[in-house]
Formats: structure tokens, C-alpha cells, sequence
């Protein structure tokens, strides 16, 4: 619902609904630019440099969204009538409009687990025979932060005892890190110590970062040369795309640390509404900047409420709530919000 406009709306919908500040802006506007598709915008080359550094790999891809880039990352690693195990909640699945079979060819094997991490053991029973009656196994996918778990870290330790197991069986490790920036903040580590347990490692930057667009795919050079051809025609290829890129350097320089702040406003927020009657919070899975919260009436209802409250929520599920915290809401406006929502669920409980 759309709040009435008098209100200071907060919006904790998406960490993807930051706009850029004034500091990004003069960034993307003082950028040097040239011709990306033809290979020569000073500014993303300088990101791309900056990304496959950051993460230790030979190269990195700069794309338009997430979605691209765990796309490129699939179709670069597979062939048509592969199949890749991955989470069954894992945002490739859930909300990527099946790319990975309308464009890549693949099929999927799912792994459940209640926190979006899963063990080495769990891969051996869902790789294929090698008989000619069923798809080639070839991928391991990791979410790390898991979106739907409620922006849940893994830790390197983790991530490296899938990977092994996996590269013992002579799978690929692709990780979806649109939010590894999170993670790498919640356990405290860089994120080459994650990227080196993946083949191929997408990143964003329109997330906690505060871009307005922009993510990257990072891997071997082989690997990256056949997701930039994938890229072009999917029609992905940009050209002065280095106004993006610009916010992104920029992001890289300033959004970083402060991500704590969001996961401190995250920790708060649960905390607020695991005390409501009638609100459920796994305060165990609060890790960075998301709370997943279950309310005993019906939550599309309930979101409404809140927005015509100016707190604006998605429902991720009949009873379920999604609040993230990013970029452009202060610790003031959480524990307004924590206000609203706490009103809200003790009217809907009598109502
Ligand atoms: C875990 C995860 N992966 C990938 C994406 C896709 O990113 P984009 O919206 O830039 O396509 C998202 C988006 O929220 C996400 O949460």
C-alpha cells in the first residue's frame, strides 16, 4: 500500500531499494567513460581489477544484476542437460525466473536444510550415476548470505568442507554472494577466504552496497571470457557503463564496514518483535541484515497496515515477514518501525 506522502516512510522492503547519495553521484559523475562492449571504459576495467583482487580470482565480469551474473555463472560452468544441486529455497530457484532452464539447459537437485546450509554429505546422494539414462552432475551451488533463511552467513570452515567434497567428486562450486559482503562482515573474514573454496563467485553492489546497478561474476580467466561472450548475447553488454561502475569503486571505498551498522539495526529489530505477543522471530538466523519474522494473522494484511503506517514490508509467506535494513534507515527509524509493527500485530490479534 502506498503510505500517505506526509509520512517519513521506512522502507525496509529490500536492501536493493537505496538510492545513491550525493558522495556516489558526484563518484558516477566525475567517472572517466569509454566503450565497455568494445573494451576500453577506464572506469570498469578499474572495478573489475579492483573486484577480482578483492576476491583472489584471475578475473572478475561486471553485469547488470545478480541474476545475470549467478546466469552467466551456470551457463559458463555447465552444457544443456546438466544438472546442478543447489539449496531448494536458493534464490537461482525461487526468483530467477528459471533462467537456469530457459537459458542454460539445466536441471536441478534439491538439498533442504532449515538454515539454507547444508554439509558435504548432503551432495553424494544426489549425484547422478554415470550411465547415459540421466543428467551429467556438474555443479554445487552455495547462497552465502541465504536470502530466504533470513540472511543467514556461512561460515569459510563450512563452505570449505561442501567444496572439497564437491571438487572430490569433480563438481563446480558456484557461490551466489550477492550479499557476501554481509557475511564476510558477520564472520569477520576477507572475502578471498570464501572465493577461494568456489569456481565462480557473483557479487553485488545495488544490495548493501547502496548501488543503483551493478554486480560481478569473479572466476578463472576461462571461466570469465566465455560468461563476457554469454553476456553480449544476452544482451548485457554495456557501454559507458562506467557511471555504474563508478558508484560501485565508490561503494567499495565507503559502504563496506558500515554494513555492521545494519546488521546492529537487524539484531535490534528482532530482538523488538521477538518481545511482541503473536510475533515469532528465529533470532538465531538474525545473523546480518535481514529479519524473517511469522505473525499469527494473515501477513499481506498485515504489510498493508504497516505501509498506510509508512513501514513498508514484504510478505514472503502466508504468515511471513521479510524487514531489511540497509543503507537508508537509521537506528531511529528501527525502533520506530519495531513501534509500528508491535501496534500493528496487537490490532490485527483483536481485529
Ligand atoms: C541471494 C540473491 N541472489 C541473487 C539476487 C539477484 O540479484 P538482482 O536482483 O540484482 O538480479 C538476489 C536479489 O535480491 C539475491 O537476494
Amino acid at each position: 500500500m502506498t503510505p500517505p506522502r506526509d509520512l517519513d516512510v521506512i522502507d525496509l522492503r529490500s536492501d536493493t531499494v537505496t538510492r545513491p547519495t550525493p558522495g556516489m553521484r558526484e563518484a558516477m559523475a566525475r567517472a572517466p567513460l569509454g566503450d565497455d562492449v568494445i573494451g576500453d571504459d577506464p572506469t570498469v576495467i578499474a572495478l573489475q581489477e579492483r573486484v577480482a583482487a578483492l576476491l583472489g580470482t584471475e578475473a572478475a565480469l561486471f553485469v547488470p544484476s545478480g541474476t545475470m551474473a549467478n546466469l552467466l555463472a551456470l551457463k559458463s560452468q555447465t552444457e544443456p542437460g546438466d544438472e546442478v544441486i543447489l539449496h531448494r529455497e536458493s534464490h537461482v530457484y525461487y526468483y530467477e525466473t528459471a533462467g537456469f532452464a530457459a537459458v542454460a539447459g539445466l536441471s536441478l537437485r534439491f538439498i533442504d536444510s532449515p538454515d539454507g546450509r547444508f554439509g558435504p554429505g548432503s551432495i553424494d546422494p544426489l549425484v547422478r550415476p554415470g550411465d547415459d539414462h540421466f543428467p551429467r552432475t556438474r555443479l554445487v551451488e552455495i547462497e552465502n548470505t541465504h536470502n530466504r533463511a533470513g540472511g543467514v552467513a556461512w561460515s569459510v570452515e563450512d563452505v570449505a568442507r561442501v567444496s572439497e567434497r564437491a571438487r572430490a567428486l569433480g563438481l563446480r562450486v558456484h557461490m551466489d554472494g550477492a550479499r557476501l559482503w554481509n557475511a564476510c562482515i558477520a564472520r569477520g573474514v576477507s572475502p578471498e577466504r570464501f572465493a577461494r573454496h568456489a569456481d565462480t563467485v557473483s557479487v553485488c553492489f545495488s544490495k548493501g552496497l547502496g548501488c543503483p546497478v551493478g554486480s560481478a561474476l569473479c572466476g578463472s580467466r576461462s571461466t570469465i571470457a566465455r560468461a563476457h561472450r554469454t553476456r553480449k548475447m544476452l544482451g548485457g553488454g554495456m557501454r559507458q557503463s562506467g557511471v555504474l561502475a563508478g558508484a560501485a569503486l565508490y561503494a567499495l571505498d565507503h559502504h563496506l564496514a558500515r554494513l555492521a551498522e545494519d546488521h546492529a539495526n537487524a539484531r535490534l529489530l528482532g530482538e523488538r518483535l521477538s518481545g511482541v505477543p503473536g510475533v515469532t522471530v528465529n533470532l538465531a538466523n538474525v545473523q546480518t541484515n535481514m529479519v524473517y519474522f511469522n505473525v499469527s494473522g494473515d501477513a499481506s494484511a498485515l504489510c498493508r497496515r504497516l505501509g498506510a503506517q509508512g513501514v513498508l514490508a514484504f510478505d514472503t509467506g502466508p504468515s511471513t515477514i521479510r524487514a531489511v535494513c540497509h543503507l537508508d534507515v537509521s537506528r531511529a527509524q528501527i525502533e520506530r518501525a519495531a513501534a509500528v509493527i508491535a501496534r500493528e500485530c496487537a490490532a490485527q490479534a483483536v481485529g
